[in-house]
Order: C-alpha cells, then sequence, then structure tokens
C-alpha cells in the first residue's frame, strides 16, 4: 500500500477545526483501499481524533521522548502513544532539527525508543539549500541515515519507513523534481542495503515530503518510484488533500 502522512505540525488551532478537518479525510480515506492514510496531529488531539475517526486511517505523532516514563516535564513517550492507538510516530523533522536543536543522538535515541514500543518510526533526512548547492546531498543522506540507525538490527528495521525531505522544499513552494527525489530514493535504498541486505532493505518504504500537492503528488509516486508521501502544508486543506489522496489512488 501506498503511505500518504498528513503533517499537521501546530495547527490547527482548536479542537472543533481539528475534528472537522480529520471527518472529512476519513469519509473519503474509507472508500481508498489502495492507501494507507496516517493523520499526525498535535499531540492533545490525538485521543480525540481516535473516536472520531473510522478506524481507516491510522494515526501518528509528530515527535517523542526517548524514555518511556519518569521526571521529564513536558516530554511524550512511545509508550503512551502507543497506548491510546498511535501506529506511527514522525522522528528527526527538519523542523526539529533546526528550532529545537535536535542532534543525531537524541534522533536515534528516539527511534530506538518508538521501536521499543512497537511504533513505526517516519525518519525524516534531508539537505539544506547550501548543501545542496555544494552538491552534500548523498553525503547528508547517508551520514543523517547512519547516525538514525545506529545500533538498530535488522529485525527491528523492518518497521521503520524513511521520508526524503530535502529542506529547501519544505513550506517552500519550490518541490524536488521527480528526478531528483527518484535518485535520493534510489540512494537511501543503496544505504540501506549496504547496512542490512538487499531484502530487508526492498521492504522499508521510502516517501517524498516537502511541498506536494495535488498538482505534484503522482510524480513521486509514479516517475520518482516512491512509496508515498509526506504532506505538510496541503494536508490542511481538505479539498486539497483528498485531490492528493485521489490522483494517487487513480495510477
Ligand atoms: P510541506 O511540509 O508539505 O508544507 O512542505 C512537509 C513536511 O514538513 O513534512
Amino acid at each position: 500500500k501506498i503511505l500518504i502522512v498528513a503533517n499537521w505540525k501546530c495547527n490547527p488551532t482548536t479542537l472543533l477545526e481539528a475534528k472537522r478537518l480529520f471527518q472529512t479525510v476519513s469519509k473519503t480515506a474509507s472508500r481508498i483501499l489502495k492507501i494507507q492514510i496516517v493523520v499526525c496531529p498535535p499531540f492533545v488531539y490525538l485521543p480525540i481524533m481516535r473516536q472520531v475517526g473510522k478506524g481507516a486511517i491510522k494515526l501518528g505523532a509528530q515527535d517523542c521522548f526517548w524514555e518511556q516514563n519518569g521526571a521529564f516535564t513536558g516530554e511524550v513517550s512511545p509508550k503512551m502513544l502507543k497506548d491510546i492507538g498511535c501506529s506511527y510516530v514522525i522522528v528527526g523533522h527538519s523542523e526539529r532539527r533546526r528550532y529545537f536543536n535536535e542532534t543525531d543522538e537524541q534522533i536515534n535515541k528516539k527511534i530506538k525508543a518508538v521501536l521499543k514500543s512497537r511504533l513505526n518510526p517516519l525518519i525524516c533526512i534531508g539537505e539544506t539549500i547550501e548543501q545542496k548547492k555544494h552538491g552534500q546531498t548523498p553525503k547528508v543522506l547517508r551520514h543523517q541515515l547512519e547516525s538514525a540507525l545506529k545500533g538498530i538490527d535488522r529485525k527491528a528495521i523492518k518497521k521503520i519507513i524513511v521520508a526524503y525531505e530535502p529542506v529547501w522544499a519544505i513550506g517552500t513552494g519550490i518541490a524536488c523534481l521527480p528526478e531528483e527525489a527518484q535518485s535520493a530514493g534510489l540512494y537511501i535504498r543503496k544505504l540501506l542495503t549496504e547496512k542490512y541486505n538487499r531484502r530487508t532493505a526492498d521492504l522499508i518504504p521510502v516517501l517524498y515530503g516537502g511541498s506536494v500537492n495535488a498538482n505534484n503528488a503522482t510524480n513521486y509516486i509514479k516517475e520518482a518510484k516512491l512509496q508515498g508521501l509526506l504532506v505538510g502544508g496541503a494536508s490542511l486543506n481538505p479539498k486539497e488533500f483528498l485531490s492528493i489522496i485521489r490522483s494517487v489512488s487513480l495510477l
């Protein structure tokens, strides 16, 4: 199944809007069997979304902590997320790396904690515009992926999902060319093959994220041959998000 993941980020600001958005998407989602839709709302909305959804949509969190419980004021653990019905956790999103100074080491600890709770980590990696200009994209992807997966064995790896999210494409309206997304996707698979093996690497979905909209969504599946999409801004507009889902379902 193709994965289409909605990352609502810090939106919307009321529960009412969150419910409306979720219900609208949920109605259509239950009819489209070819695609697994995952919605990642802010933490506070998660339990309510679980109640209003019809079960066709899986829930994801946008982040989590690396310990399961304890004296860590303000944190939310994978164990808690699992308990309220979450299936996925986005880890290492570039906005967390940039605004909250998340390090590769912290991201690795989070991924391990997510796996320990039997949730699927959705690991985000991608280069900045400066790194791209200097031809450093492969080097950055290699470094981010290797440090994210440090100490994670072949058995656990089957639950992971990797999202190629070039930082310069996130929230800018400048989407990545399908050829670029394809070569990043192939490179990620090569890195996974090196670390594990071909069979294992082939089981891991690689998604594209960064200014995905209804006009470009199919390019990343059909041309770039990736296994899904991570949609930010466009997932807040139900019409736009549903047309992304429909266009991909028609492929
Ligand atoms: P965007 O965000 O679709 O708004 O570019 C994608 C993301 O940050 O996951």
